[in-house]
């Protein structure tokens, strides 16, 4: 049996960067994130009795070896759960670069994690799914359910998942990314949430972390777009200024981000009203309401650097299809 997901990547708000469990992937903090309607990966997974070991291909390409063996691990758990040792066929696509702090680890292991777990004849809760996926990519679990998601940190595996705080259509906000760097990043997320605690900042980022969550829900709620996009502008730069701090240090900005960012801000000040976040790469995410979109899109793509720009609404988690 032959089953397809698709998933999309999804732009956190309030961001995850450390872990209290390495192995089993779990954040010091929650996090909150919307689900983006045109970065996404569609896997189809197969386990057949005619496969001698696992076959994967990943945008058309069989991946690395460290590629490869993260996946063979997430199928291993997938099949323990499943109580089978069938080999698995995997054909997994990305509509965008991976690689590039564009969240392809989230959609991808959530597509994984939908495909595989029905293609080994499992019927598991959206909970359940969030929880696996987060062991294969910790914000993979913010892809599975619909729109606006909350991570909870939780104290074991069982209490760390995501679910959902809003629909999609709760809100006319879009995410207009620009992409200014399509090359893979050298430090994967992964290797980066280990160096966070080695920043001299962590500690005061992490003790404001519960009021900075309660007040981006509060501004979620009241669809206070102006108090939202303070918050998550300045969640992204906090973010940033561990990963720069941090020993060795990791700077996943280009100068065309810093050029996006500046621009992002004059234009506000002139009254285009609009915010940045960045995840683990050089890409800028500017959150507007949906009317502005096709007006910041406009001016983005003049900016030097800027590659290609993507308008993203708030999307549905992740699906089988
Ligand atoms: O899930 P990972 O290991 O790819 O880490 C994601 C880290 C950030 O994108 C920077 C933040 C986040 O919450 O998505």
């Amino acid at each position: 049996m032959i089953k397809t997901a698709k998933a999309p990547a999804n732009i956190a708000f309030i961001k995850y960067w450390g872990k209290k469990d390495e192995k089993l992937r779990l954040p010091m903090n929650n996090s909150i994130s919307m689900n983006l309607s045109e970065v996404y990966t569609t896997t189809s997974v197969e386990f057949s009795k005619n496969l001698k070991s696992d076959t994967l291909k990943i945008d058309g390409k069989f991946p690395e070896d460290k590629e490869k063996e993260r996946v063979v691990k997430h199928l291993n758990l997938i099949r323990s759960l499943a109580k089978t040792d069938l080999k698995a066929r995997v054909e997994s696509r990305n509509n965008f670069p991976k690689g590039t702090g564009l969240a392809s680890s989230a959609s991808g292991f959530a597509a994984l994690t939908l495909a595989a777990s029905g293609a080994a004849g499992l019927n598991l809760s959206e909970k359940e799914l969030s929880i696996i996926a987060r062991l294969g990519s910790g914000s993979a679990c913010r892809s599975l359910p619909d729109g606006f998601a909350e991570w909870k940190a939780g104290d074991s595996s069982e209490t760390s998942y995501a679910y959902s705080l809003y629909p999609p259509n709760y809100w006319d906000i879009c995410d207009v990314i620009a992409i200014v760097g399509e090359a893979s990043k050298k430090v994967s997320s992964t290797e980066g949430h280990v160096l966070a605690e080695s920043s001299p900042f962590f500690r005061a980022r992490i003790s404001g972390m519960p009021k900075k969550v309660n007040e981006i829900k509060k501004a979620l709620k009241e669809k206070d777009f102006t108090r939202f996009g303070e918050i998550l502008e300045e969640e992204a730069v906090n973010m940033h200024a561990v990963m720069m701090t941090s020993k060795p240090a990791l700077y996943y900005w280009l100068p065309e981000t810093l050029i996006t960012i500046i621009s992002i801000i004059k234009w506000r000040d002139e009254g285009l009203e609009s915010y940045f976040t960045i995840d683990a790469g050089p890409n800028v995410h500017v959150i507007c309401q949906a009317k502005y979109a096709p007006r910041i899109k406009r001016r983005l793509v003049k900016l030097n650097g800027v590659k290609r720009v993507v308008i993203n609404k708030p999307s549905t988690g992740a699906r089988l299809i």
